[in-house]
């Protein structure tokens, strides 16, 4: 889908489907109630026949029957008239481009207030309509012709302030081609989508001035003594990778930020096997690591003022003759002993590697992103992410970067307490807890490896797959976190 800017004269423009943001104040005084005026107030009609409320996503079709030149007019819903909120934008952005394919638009034009016709207004709306449009389509042989927008134009009504607006435009495609990229590596099938995969699709997509993508392969990571990954690899036939990207900007970063994705692109469980229903999904696992591409994938465009270390340990977890098993001991490049009680808790493993070698950067701070737990997704359902940080500075600066996404995020405790449930009797640590806090205890094991840098991980096991499908995203990958970490890098806080 192609998203544009132009002037736009609404009550003359010939189009298939004008769309007009309301908010729970009704028709309001502005562009709906002159539509509505020219509707000889069938708008009005409509709205209290239909009891359309206009929530966050919702909205109303009108056939205009040649009153005005445009043929529908889409009332979409943004909320509260006080919390509108860049993701009821956004949210908005996609559901026009939803219902343009209902009525088999092929142009949609979609009004935006004058008082509104700003960056991030802009950027919100667009990016919307780029994350509906997405499909997953290579493994379809006859897909029917689905309905499907082409071009959503963003009528503004003043000009002045272009460079801007078209800048948030162009952010707004990096954004959802960053997205669209993560959701790709998520959804493509695990026999394909092995860690040899994972570090060619890093290579092909990130390209440019200032990035560069190093792979380290098995001898490379045994070299350099990546128990974790080497452990969790023991049980596959598919060679491991680490894969290793930085991003430098023109002259001096302003910071340096590392990013670790959990690559494991299909989680049997090793020897400590999952029951069939529990890995129907399990491809998803390296949801973390295709974040992170994602996200290196736009930087030498988006050009952010930082220094971006990404590391992806990638393998998959499956129970071979050589595979790990429960009570074998790691040993970690700092020294720290691990007991493996449970071959099934394999990210963490492979995560301590990888926040081991990104604190010896002294980076200013650095996130990690897994699908870590079931327990997170029984905590928080699979909307919410698990938030853990031992920083409150970067956890709120997440969270606020979260909410402009469109990204829930919920901060639970590193309870010190908690720190005896991995204990064990053999090592240092072991790689389980006590049963329960499962998504805590396995926080609590990362923090292990991550010394005195300023640290979050987000456990995105629920949020980075959708099984229902909603606006922003069909069935399948969801992309989440690129959009939270993108904010992040390029400093955009809210307004
Ligand atoms: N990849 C899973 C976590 C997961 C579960 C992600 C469901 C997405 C959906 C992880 O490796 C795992 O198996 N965790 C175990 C840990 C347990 C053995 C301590 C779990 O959550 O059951
Ligand atoms: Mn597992
Ligand atoms: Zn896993």
């Amino acid at each position: 889908m192609e998203v544009k800017l132009r002037e736009i004269a609404p009550s003359r423009v010939r189009t298939a489907l004008l769309a007009v943001p309301v908010t729970d104040k009704g028709l309001g005084d502005g562009l709906a109630r002159r539509l509505d005026r020219q509707l000889k107030g069938r708008l009005a009609a409509l709205v209290k026949r239909s009891g359309f409320v206009a929530r966050r996503g919702s909205s109303l079709l009108a056939a205009t029957h040649g009153a005005i030149p445009a043929e529908h007019v889409l009332l979409v819903g943004l909320g509260k008239h006080e919390e509108e909120g860049l993701h009821a934008w956004r949210m908005a952005g996609a559901v026009t481009a939803k219902e343009g394919g209902r009525v088999w638009a092929d142009e949609a034009i979609f009004m935006l207030p004058p008082d509104q016709q700003t960056e991030s207004v802009v950027g919100a709306v667009a990016e919307g309509a780029l994350l509906n449009a997405y499909r997953f389509t290579r493994y379809r042989s006859n897909d029917k012709q689905k309905a499907r927008l082409r071009t959503l134009i963003l009528g503004r009504t003043a000009s002045g302030r272009n460079a801007a607006l078209t800048r948030a435009l162009r952010n707004a495609r990096l954004s959802a081609s960053a997205v669209c990229l993560a959701r790709d590596l998520v959804n493509e099938p695990p026999s394909t989508a092995t860690a040899s995969y994972l570090s060619e699709q890093a290579t092909a997509h990130c390209r440019g001035e200032g990035l560069k993508v190093e792979v380290w392969d098995k001898k490379k990571i045994e070299r350099m003594k990546l128990a974790g990954l080497l452990a969790v690899n023991q049980g596959s036939r598919e060679e491991p990778r680490f894969i290793h990207m930085r991003y430098k900007p023109k002259g001096r970063p302003q910071r340096k930020v590392a990013l670790v994705g959990k690559g494991i692109t299909f989680d049997s469980g090793g020897l400590s096997l999952k029951p069939a229903r529990s890995m129907e999904t399990m491809k998803i696992d390296m949801a973390g690591a295709a974040a992170v591409i994602g996200v290196m994938s736009v930087l030498p465009e988006l050009a952010p003022d930082v220094e971006v270390l990404g590391l992806v340990p990638t393998t998959d977890n499956l129970p071979d003759g050589g595979a790990q098993k429960p009570g074998d001991v790691i040993r970690y490049l700092n020294g720290k002993t691990v007991e493996v009680m449970n071959t099934d808790a394999e990210g963490r493993l492979i995560l301590a590697d990888a926040l081991l070698l990104a604190a010896r950067e002294k980076p200013d701070c650095m996130i990690n992103l897994a699908t870590l737990t079931g327990a997170c997704i029984v905590a928080l359902g699979n909307e919410v992410a698990g938030l853990f940080s031992n920083d409150d500075e970067l956890a709120g600066k997440l969270i606020q970067c979260s909410r402009d996404a469109g990204e829930s995020l919920w901060q639970l405790p590193l309870t010190p307490e908690y720190r005896e449930d991995i204990k064990s009797q053999v090592a240092d640590i072991k790689n389980v807890g006590g049963g329960s806090a499962g998504a805590i205890t396995a926080a609590l094991f990362l923090q292990e490896f991550v010394g005195e840098t300023p640290w979050a991980h987000l456990d995105i096991a629920g949020p980075a797959f959708t099984a229902k499908g909603h606006v922003v995203c069909p069935k399948g990958g969801t992309g989440f976190g690129v959009r939270t970490l993108l904010n992040l890098l390029s400093g955009s806080q809210p307004e």
